[in-house]
């Protein structure tokens, strides 16, 4: 099935959104109303960082991309309740 280069992403609690490859994290989940804490954006702090399929990356700092997998779930890395 031809998906014209959307890549679904499985966020925290169940909800899916689409991105493309190369668009910011911060916009992919903003597109679909997940909002990621920041702090300084630019890739210094860490309050930004999410897993992607299981790896931590700065999401300020990183951009969604097509890791050959269909589906890629992210997780908040950060305890929201410390
Ligand atoms: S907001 Fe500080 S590292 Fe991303």
């Amino acid at each position: 099935m031809k998906n014209n280069g959307q890549i679904e992403i499985i966020w925290p609690e169940g909800k899916t959104g689409k991105a493309v490859a190369g668009e910011s994290w911060l916009s992919a989940a903003r597109k679909s109303g997940i909002a990621i804490p920041t702090g300084c954006l630019t890739g210094k702090c860490g309050a930004c960082e999410i897993e992607v399929n299981g790896e931590v990356i700065r999401a300020c700092i990183s951009n969604v991309e097509k890791v050959g997998k269909e589906k890629i779930i992210v997780e908040f890395a950060t305890d929201p309740y410390w």
